[in-house]
């Protein structure tokens, strides 16, 4: 058996998402459920993101008074910050239905024109990971998006026809991790592309205050805002650290979620100040002690922690990098001097090699320049 927290790979690259450490950005099964209680409805109740949220309710404000189905809208951004949940508010906002699916869903082309031409007027069609879209579905859809027709081809080989059928006017939204894998077309039949970005402790702060409410928790500010402060800017993986520490309060004090309260949940769940897990703190160690702060190639510190090389990369070092503690380097990883401190070592007389690393071509001597700015 494995330890509660222990955690596989995350979805982003095997394509699911059940897992249950504590700080995925992913969602499990079960967590979806949850999740959907503590959804906001609308504009008004969506936290945070304020570029986004402006942004969207002019597009959606100016469509409703032309009495037009909106704009495609792309939300793109990491796992957690409300790309689905804005999908719906967009469907709740104009009153109407929102299609659900996904691109590895749609496996043929047929499917898809299936959904289109099921469509009501007006409807939103949400695709999540939009960026997993099989290649003829997505050429279907450029014609879908750009007017509103599609082609069901009717036959095979030689003699195939493509019969043109229309479809509803509607709004597609579609939602990705991954930006950089949509390709140029169907980027470019978008009319708004909403980037989410990681949220203001300020922010889950709020989010935990609403998510409490709702679930009935005490929660004092100082509980929330040690519960924030351990969050990854991620309201998913706020929620989430709120319902283990309100387990625990209940459990193991009165059920009201105080500051020391939440510090002892968190530490009994191994989530540091940071954010970091277990594992985290695993690869960052074994990184400063083992190869002396790098560089260091992932499979080998793979090894070192006794994880597969793309769990190190695709579920630690995402936040390790963003919290300024590990870079990547055309060498290998390297630790940060932040790295150290976080874990409570002296920093290596003489600083950290970086110079050494920044070179990409090896010998071609930089050393001046910056390998993070985190
Ligand atoms: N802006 C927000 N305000 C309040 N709660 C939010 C917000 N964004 C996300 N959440 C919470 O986080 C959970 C995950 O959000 P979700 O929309 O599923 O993220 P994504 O689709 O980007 O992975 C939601 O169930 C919701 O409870
Ligand atoms: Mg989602």
């Amino acid at each position: 058996m494995s330890a509660p927290f222990d955690r596989s790979m995350t979805g982003e690259v095997s394509g699911d998402v059940g897992q249950d450490w504590a700080v995925s950005p992913q969602a499990g099964d079960e967590e979806r459920v949850v999740e959907s209680a503590l959804r906001p409805h609308s504009l008004h109740d969506f936290i945070g993101q304020p570029k986004v949220a402006r942004q969207l309710a002019l597009v959606l404000e100016g469509a409703k008074r032309r009495g037009r189905p909106p704009d495609h809208v792309l939300l793109s951004g990491p796992p957690g910050l409300g790309k689905t949940s804005l999908a719906l508010i967009i469907g709740s906002e104009l009153g109407t239905a929102v299609k659900i699916t996904s691109g590895p869903a749609i496996e043929r082309s047929g499917d898809l024109a299936a959904m289109l031409s099921n469509l009501s007027p007006g409807d939103v069609l949400f695709i999540d990971e939009i960026h997993r879209i099989a290649r003829p579905a997505e050429e279907l859809l450029y014609m879908a998006m750009e007017d509103f027709r599609v082609d069901v081809v009717v036959g095979k080989g030689p003699g195939a026809t493509a019969i043109p059928l229309e479809i509803n006017p509607f709004t597609l939204v579609g939602a990705t991790t991954r930006a950089g894998l949509l390709t140029g077309p169907l980027r470019d039949r978008f009319g708004f592309v909403g980037q989410m970005e990681f949220y203001e402790t300020a922010d889950l702060e709020r989010v935990l205050a609403r998510s409490a409410d709702l679930l009935g928790v005490e929660l004092t500010e100082e509980g929330s805002a040690e519960i924030a402060g351990r969050s990854r800017g991620t309201p998913r993986i706020a929620n989430r650290l709120l319902r283990r520490v309100r387990d625990y309060a209940e459990v193991e004090a009165d059920g009201r979620v105080t500051r020391a309260v939440a510090q002892a949940a968190l530490a009994l769940y191994d989530v540091d100040h940071l954010g970091l897990d277990r594992l985290d703190r695993e690869v960052l160690e074994a990184l400063v002690t083992k190869f002396g702060g790098g560089p260091v190639g992932v499979a080998t510190l793979a090894v070192a922690v006794g994880e597969e090389p793309h769990t190190v990369e695709e579920v630690c070092e995402p936040f390790l990098v963003r919290a300024g503690l590990l870079a990547r380097t055309p060498r290998g990883r390297v630790a940060t001097e932040a790295a150290w401190r976080h874990l409570g070592l002296a920093v290596p007389r003489g600083g950290i090699p970086l110079g050494r690393v920044t070179a990409d071509p090896p010998g071609a001597g930089s050393s001046s320049e910056p390998l993070f700015d985190a």
